[in-house]
């Protein structure tokens, strides 16, 4: 295998660290400090400004993941049509492991994308520590949740595609 290949997936596998380390930092340990604010335009301030944060640095590792993981498939091989047209490799663990990965993968990014681009900036608009505010707390940390979920079930697909 060539040392691009090899680049590539490192840089992969960092840029995971990178978003999974992150969303789990903020979700262990972030919210629950915040949460524990008492004053609450001052939580406010403080959730909205972690979450404008990670926005980026979330979101450019989410696209360099992208563009790794699809180099991966390339050198790889597994881009090429001819592979996936015999059946014995389109019906392969490993090809049910990637199709399971790029389904997670789907829903990782659009539920991140309505969490990120929809939810965080209107609760950052409505009044702080008002019902509406709580509820759309209570909103964002179940899109959260299932984000996490996804992200689990990425890895575990990761780790058998990474060991055909
Ligand atoms: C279009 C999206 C993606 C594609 C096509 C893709 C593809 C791949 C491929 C082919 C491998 C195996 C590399 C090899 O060893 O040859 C891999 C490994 C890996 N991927 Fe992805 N990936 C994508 C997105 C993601 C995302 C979003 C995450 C995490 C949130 C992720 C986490 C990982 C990890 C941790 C490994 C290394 C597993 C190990 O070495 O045991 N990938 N990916």
């Amino acid at each position: 295998m060539p040392s691009l290949y090899y680049l590539s997936v490192t840089i992969h596998v960092l840029s995971a660290l990178v978003w999974l380390g992150g969303m789990f930092f903020l979700a262990l340990v972030g919210a629950p400090v915040l949460r524990a604010v008492e004053n609450p335009e001052l939580r406010q301030r403080l959730f909205d400004q972690l979450g404008y944060r990670f926005r980026s640095v979330g979101w450019l590792s989410l696209g360099v993941l992208l563009i790794t993981g699809v180099a991966n498939l390339w050198y790889r091989g597994a881009l090429s049509a001819a592979m996936w047209r015999d059946p014995a490799f389109a019906n392969s663990g490993w090809a049910t492991a990637l199709k399971i990965k790029l389904v997670a993968v789907t829903v990782m990014l659009i539920v991140e994308a309505y969490h990120d681009w929809v939810l965080g900036p209107r609760a950052g608009r409505v009044l702080a520590g008002s019902p509406e505010a709580l509820a759309m707390r209570r909103q964002a940390s179940r899109y959260a949740r299932v984000s996490a979920i996804a992200g689990i079930v990425i890895v575990v697909a990761a780790v058998r595609l990474a060991r055909p």
